[in-house]
């Protein structure tokens, strides 16, 4: 089921120590003041899989598997203009080299040359290595523009949950995992129809990516221990809900419920929570198209140019120390309707 790409993993050989540094300078993991979750099966439905989409008995979250079957996926029943996505997630553990889960929004089923999109994608990797992480966006089917960047976490997503959530205004997007916003995207006239601006329906899926997430084959998913299993839970999903007959409402339509997001907490970056993001990215990002002068001789628009990040980052966008990720080129075009090039290797 390719409804996605993944970034292509990689396996550096960092060791696995050196990626957990202390959490001192991180913000509490509290949730968000007032957030309110919404049970499974009243905004959400089986994407694909339904087998292996397994419903919590409380009805607040679902466990997505991969078997050598099938993997699986749902989808939020609405979409929406403008919202705040969330969810606490808990990633399979052990041997996951070759998987992919990801988190993000979309509308590719409704505007196939023309669509919106947010990404978490997390793919997994062999025993003792962590999980990588990417974010990336696309408006107006800006598929030949990729925006990604691509980290490391400060902890061990198989162990506890932790909350993922995009936030997508009028005005900005901003990535948090826990209260942490790892990256803010702010709206600039120059993006055009580069910022996502249609409804758009939250998606969540696990997948087996190892045809081209490996190198050489190296690293295919390993059904010895399968299943993999993504747990989602405590969903929160706020936003403008849109009939997908219309597909682009009037502003006017979700004037009052953009405004109900421009108070919530998770829009306010305070000043705390804008110096976690810059510890975070300092520490934790090894990729940034920003900083990608191969690619992007002159940075595209919203790029905010720091230069004490700057100066880690080679003009391959990748880390001049510490990373020892080797240059893979792979590229992974999206199989279905959403079928887009999936911009630099990694
Ligand atoms: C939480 O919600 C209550 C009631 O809706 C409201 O009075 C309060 O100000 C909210 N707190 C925050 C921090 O937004
Ligand atoms: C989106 O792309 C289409 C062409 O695919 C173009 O006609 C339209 O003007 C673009 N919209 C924006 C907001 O840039």
């Amino acid at each position: 089921m390719d409804r996605l790409r993944c970034f292509g993993p990689s396996y550096s050989t960092l060791g696995f120590s050196s990626l957990l540094l202390p959490l001192f300078f991180f913000i509490s993991n509290a949730a968000f003041n007032n957030l309110s979750t919404i049970p499974f099966n009243s905004a959400y439905s089986p994407l694909f899989g339904d087998g292996n989409l397994v419903r919590a008995p409380n009805g607040k979250g679902v466990r997505l598997l991969l078997d050598r079957f099938t993997g699986s996926g749902f989808i939020s029943s609405n979409l929406y203009k403008h919202g705040f996505f969330s969810a606490n997630i808990k990633l399979p553990s052990d041997y996951t080299a070759g998987i992919c889960v990801a988190f993000y929004t979309s509308n590719g089923d409704i505007f196939e040359k023309s669509h919106d999109e947010l990404d978490f994608e997390f793919l997994g990797n062999i025993e003792g290595k962590p999980w990588r992480f990417q974010t990336n966006l696309y408006g107006n089917g800006s598929t030949s523009r990729g925006r990604e960047e691509r980290y490391r976490l400060w902890f061990d997503p198989t162990k506890q949950f932790h909350r993922y959530s995009i936030l997508w205004t009028a005005k900005n997007i901003i990535f948090y995992i826990d209260e942490v916003p790892i990256r803010e995207v702010v709206r600039n006239d120059a993006m055009g129809g580069d910022y996502p601006s249609k409804p758009m329906s939250l998606y969540a899926t696990i997948w087996d990516a190892s045809n081209w997430a490996t190198s050489g084959g190296k690293y295919k998913v390993n059904y010895k221990y399968a299943p993999f299993v993504a747990e989602f839970k405590d969903l929160a999903l706020d936003g403008c809900p849109v009939d997908p007959i219309e597909q682009v409402p009037a502003a006017s339509v979700c004037a009052e419920k953009d405004a109900h997001l421009d108070v919530q907490d998770y829009s306010v970056v305070t000043p705390e929570r804008r110096r976690a993001m810059h510890k975070f990215r300092q520490n934790y990002m090894y990729y940034s198209y920003c900083y990608d002068m191969l690619r992007y001789p002159v940075s595209p628009p919203e790029c905010v140019i720091i230069p004490s990040e700057k100066q880690r980052f080679k003009d391959t966008g990748r880390l001049k120390f510490g990373g020892s990720h080797r240059r893979q080129s792979r590229r992974r075009s999206r199989a279905s309707a959403t079928s887009s090039s999936s911009g630099a290797s990694v």
